[in-house]
Order: structure tokens, then C-alpha cells, then sequence
């Protein structure tokens, strides 16, 4: 049987924020380092690399994945939203961002893309109906700064907020 090169490369094509972008990358790379690396789109962070601290999440076809652990390729054709994809055509933040500011619920803001993809899931998956709940729901997203206090308040706000308006919170 003839042997895979070690460092063949294979072509993806992501709808990222609304975008086709086409990638030749090598097979191990991940969904992260390819939007970061071979894309520039930065938003995303990296912060364990290990799918420990919630850095990476983004959303993939409507749901919440962590991207350090996914392959680029087991995503080729999905929709990608990240942190630079939420805010509107005109600028205007996302309501979960500017929910983010209202409540002061970040610090360095290492974690926040992450937390605000999260919290947006969150909240569409119907899991922010009590601050238990959003605790739970928000765990996978860790906070070196710890301002767990004002992120909850900030997915309470976006709830409530979106509740009050009839307009649901989407990407
Ligand atoms: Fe992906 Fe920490 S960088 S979970
Ligand atoms: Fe600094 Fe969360 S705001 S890690």
C-alpha cells in the first residue's frame, strides 16, 4: 500500500461569517489555527489547547463546538460564525456585546469572544432561565479575572432584554 505523505494538504471550503473562504491546510490542523493562522481572524482565542477553558468556542452550524479540538476538516462546508461575525452591517454590536459592556463583564477580556459565543448558545438553547442555570451552562468557560458575578448578569440582561423586545437572541 503506497504511503500518505506526512505532509499532504487538503482543501476546505468554510462559510465563515457569511463568507466562503477556501483553505488548503495540512489534515491536523484545527479549526482554531485554521481561522487564526491561515485566515487572520484572531477573535477566537487560545488559551489551553486542550478543550479546558472555553477560549476557543465558536459557533458551527447553530451550536457551540470548541475549536482547539475540532479539525478544520471534519468542518469543510459549515457554517462558521466567530467573534468578528456578530456585529451588525452599520457596526452596531450584538445585544449579548453589548450586554457584555452594560454589566462590565470582562477584565483583560482574554476569554470574552468565547464567553459571548457561549453565552449566545446559552441562551438559545434555553439555558439561562435561572442564574443556576447560566452557571451551569456557561461552565465549559473559565475566567482567569474571575468576573463570573457580571457575566451572569450580562446573560441575564441579554435574556431579559430579548425576552422584553420579542426578539430572539440569534448570530
Ligand atoms: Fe480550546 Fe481552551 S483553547 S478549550
Ligand atoms: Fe480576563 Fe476573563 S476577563 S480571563
Amino acid at each position: 500500500m503506497p504511503e500518505t505523505p506526512l505532509r499532504s494538504r487538503t482543501e476546505i471550503a468554510l462559510h465563515v461569517n457569511g463568507q466562503i473562504r477556501r483553505l488548503s491546510i495540512d489534515p491536523r490542523t484545527t479549526l482554531l489555527d485554521a481561522l487564526r493562522d491561515h485566515l487572520g481572524l484572531t477573535g477566537a482565542k487560545k488559551g489551553c489547547d486542550h478543550g479546558q477553558c472555553g477560549a476557543c468556542t465558536l459557533m458551527v452550524d447553530g451550536r457551540r463546538i470548541l475549536s482547539c479540538l475540532t479539525l478544520g476538516v471534519l468542518v469543510d462546508g459549515a457554517s462558521i460564525v466567530t467573534i468578528e461575525g456578530l456585529s451588525s452591517r452599520d457596526g452596531g454590536l450584538h445585544p449579548v456585546q453589548q450586554a457584555f459592556i452594560d454589566c462590565d463583564a470582562f477584565q483583560c477580556g482574554y476569554c470574552t469572544p468565547g464567553q459571548i459565543l457561549s453565552a449566545i448558545a446559552c441562551i438559545q438553547e434555553g439555558h439561562a432561565g435561572s442564574d443556576a442555570a447560566i452557571r451551569e451552562y456557561m461552565s465549559g468557560n473559565l475566567c482567569r479575572c474571575a468576573a463570573y458575578p457580571n457575566i451572569v448578569a450580562a446573560v441575564r440582561s441579554a435574556r431579559d432584554r430579548s425576552e422584553g423586545d420579542h426578539a430572539p437572541i440569534s448570530v
